[in-house]
């Protein structure tokens, strides 16, 4: 290993016990669904400001989400707004040092395995080795017609996936042209000239739920997200873990793993609860809703559904009305 990757973003993070990023809202109104949100967060200079801080706190990573929403005719457009990943990963990593750039790539929206492979050795290249993947393997129901792609059922995704993923730890390992002779990716002749910084190659992140995801994400992956069952359910939290290991000890691998939970960071209990009650009171049931009903289905990404609905039963037991206050309670809610 040479010094230079020896103090990579991805060595000094990785060396931690215990990891702190950031999930940038690099959708509109980011991760609350709720009013009591900043519609602009997608915006550049607003995320870029989050990324400096980010760094000047020398925090792990900064995530960033992706997809592709429809034309809504929600007239708060809550989420229907995503910068696109991977560009806002060459920027961060171009703007920061520290922390490593987590990139989401919808893997299977018929993307060359070659251009993903040069794609990430770039922002590799960019950021001394602290470039990374999110996997995501799932289809929104859109997908097939947009991008022109067999609607695979949500196992085969995974197989699909697992041979893709293949294909990209070739090319950025090997010094000899690639052939690959599979059942949804074929490549003859591929080579990838420049290599990622990162031996021998950069961080995979997965957050598959389902049986297959999981057993994709111990065996591909080296970061996994995972959920609890309920906020404060930390046997299941326990339990997942658990089973991560268990899986990943199976393939001879090391994960690492990781969770997302939203924090409220307050002076005191009491203005925390203001907080959330603020954002709990003016949660954006549309979306919400439009949200739930896209993830349904035997073909269902399950750990967003299972997500979803989990916020929607909170809300429907939430007493208080939803109201459009505008306003936070106080003026620090927002950056
Ligand atoms: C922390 C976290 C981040 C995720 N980020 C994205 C994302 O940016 N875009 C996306 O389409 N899906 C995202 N997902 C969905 C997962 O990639 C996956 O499709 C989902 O958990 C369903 O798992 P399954 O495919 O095993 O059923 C995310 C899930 C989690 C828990």
């Amino acid at each position: 290993m040479s010094s230079e990757v020896a103090t990579s973003r991805r060595a000094r993070v990785e060396a931690r016990n215990f990891m702190v990023g950031l999930f940038m809202p690099s959708m509109s109104g980011g991760w609350t669904v709720s009013r009591a949100t900043n519609l602009d967060s997608h915006r550049y200079q607003f995320l870029r400001k989050l990324a400096l801080i980010a760094d000047a706190y020398r925090l792990d990573y900064v995530f960033m989400g992706g997809g592709y929403t429809p034309p809504t005719a929600n007239p708060f457009r809550c989420r229907d707004r995503i910068t696109d990943a991977v560009s806002l990963a060459a920027a961060f990593g171009a703007l920061t040092t520290n922390p490593m750039v987590i990139a989401t790539i919808h893997i299977l929206y018929r993307h060359a395995p070659l251009f993903i492979a040069k794609l990430a050795a770039g922002i590799d290249e960019i950021t001394s080795g602290g470039f990374s993947i999110n996997v995501v393997c799932g289809l929104s129901p859109d997908a097939p017609s947009m991008f022109d792609i067999p609607d695979l059922d949500h196992d085969e995704r995974y197989a699909a996936a697992t041979e893709f993923v293949t294909i990209l730890q070739q090319l950025w390992s090997s010094g000899e042209p690639v052939n690959f002779d599979g059942r949804y990716y074929k490549t003859h002749g591929a080579f990838l000239d420049t290599k990622p910084v990162k031996k021998p190659w950069p961080l995979l992140v997965n957050a598959g739920f389902s049986e297959a995801g999981k057993n994709f994400a111990a065996a591909q992956c080296d970061w996994i997200f995972i959920i609890s069952d309920r906020p404060t359910d930390y046997d299941s939290v326990a339990r997942r873990v658990a089973d991560i290991k268990t899986r990943a000890a199976r393939e001879g691998r090391p994960v690492k793993v990781c969770m997302h939970p939203y924090v409220i960071c307050r002076e005191t209990e009491r203005e925390v609860q203001e907080v959330r009650d603020h954002i709990l009171r003016n949660v954006d049931a549309a979306t919400l809703e439009r949200q739930y009903q896209a993830y349904m289905g035997p073909q269902a990404m399950t750990q967003s559904h299972r997500q979803t609905q989990r916020v929607r039963g909170r809300i429907s037991s939430f007493s208080a009305p939803f109201r459009f206050s505008g306003r936070p309670p106080r003026s620090r809610t927002s950056l």
